[in-house]
């Protein structure tokens, strides 16, 4: 049996993604609540020099606090199943699936949570069909206002909020800019709230919702990261039966998901009352100003004993042997040494 009270933690940060910054500083939280917490803690960046430094070092543990790709999109997971090291979140492919957001609203959608009418369109059949005849129809079916955004990615980087078809061109390239694949969706009107989800001892719990109002209008990249530009309601400013619609619309869209331990599922709440699923986070932010800490706090949990659990359970869980396997039909692979 290993010994669970105080672990050597690997703490993944910073990668060459557009949210290189925002993983640097959810990493530096974790690690520092990692170690008050009593854990020793090592601070690498995904890079050239990590595979060989882990199998040269195997830590107890991985916590990757990466965001954007490869990060969080289940690739440099799959790698760290594939070396039998243990990490804290979501296997590898359910990563893969919250990380694409038309997979993920497909499937969320599948399980009876309401998603926003959309389209999506990789940018060579945008550029084959021709924008003149694309863009109409897409105006024509969806109507205004949309949202454009980037297939992946965070921090709402090429995300664009267009009121009118003049706009639409330029949000497709901004949206390109990010991902060969832009979304385009119908612009839910209503209140942007962010769930936290922990699993603990076989429980799946949802943290208070925190209501997002952005003094722009906008939840930005700007209006995320600068302390005082949104104001958050914890908890959200909901009726008892719409806070028990958005916690219950979490914890299906975490299952369906098959996500982890840990997650952050985002909904504008819209003028029925009825959660509108927005997208699915398998590592969420956990800077000074990200959603997840304040969802925390509200349900008076410090970050230490949270990441420190979270550590812990994963911890047990693989000393019970349950890293992920790298495929879900073991059956088909049983010679396959990885997945044994
Ligand atoms: N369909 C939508 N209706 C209304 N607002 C939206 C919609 N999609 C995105 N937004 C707004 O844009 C922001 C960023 O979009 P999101 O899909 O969450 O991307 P990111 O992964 O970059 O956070 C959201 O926080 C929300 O404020
Ligand atoms: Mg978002």
């Amino acid at each position: 049996m290993t010994d669970f009270s105080a672990l050597t933690i690997v703490v993944l940060a910073g990668g060459i993604s557009h949210e290189r910054e925002v993983s640097l500083r959810t990493g530096r939280r974790v690690a520092e609540a990692l170690e008050a917490a009593g854990h020793s803690v090592i601070e690498r960046e995904p890079d050239a020099a990590l595979l060989p430094y882990l199998r040269a070092n195997t830590p107890d543990l991985v916590w990757p606090a990466l965001h954007g790709a490869s990060g969080e999109d289940g690739a440099l997971l799959s790698l760290l199943q594939a070396m039998k090291i243990s990490y804290v979140g979501s296997p590898a492919s359910a990563a893969r699936l919250a990380w694409s957001k038309p997979h993920a609203a497909a499937i969320v959608a599948a399980a009876g949570v309401a998603t926003p009418a959309s389209i999506t369109l990789p940018r060579d059949e945008f550029r084959e069909l021709g924008a003149h005849s694309v863009l109409p129809l897409i105006a024509e079916a969806l109507g205004f206002p949309l949202v454009v955004k980037p297939a992946q990615g965070g921090s709402a980087q090429g995300v664009t909020i267009v009121s009118e078809a003049s706009e639409l061109p330029r949000a497709m390239v901004d949206a390109y800019t990010y991902s060969d694949i832009a979304v385009i969706e119908r612009r839910i009107i209503g209140t942007e709230v962010a769930v936290s989800i922990v699993e603990h001892e076989g429980i799946t719990t949802t943290l208070p919702a925190v209501e997002i109002v952005p003094r722009s209008g906008i939840y930005s990249y700007e209006a995320r990261y600068n302390a005082g530009e949104t104001y958050f309601y914890t908890p959200a400013r909901l009726t008892d039966t719409v806070t028990t619609a958005v916690s219950e619309a979490a914890l299906t869209a975490h299952d369906a998901l098959g996500l982890r331990q840990l997650s952050r599922i985002d909904f504008i709440v819209d003028s029925d009352g009825s959660p509108v699923f927005l997208e699915a986070s398998v590592m969420p932010g956990l800077t000074e100003t990200s959603l997840f800490p304040l969802a925390a706090s509200a349900a008076n949990l410090t970050l230490p004993e949270i990441c420190s659990q979270l550590a812990l359970d994963a911890m047990a869980a693989s000393d019970r042997g349950a890293i992920p396997p790298l495929y879900s039909n073991t059956e088909a692979f049983a010679d396959d040494p990885v997945t044994e």
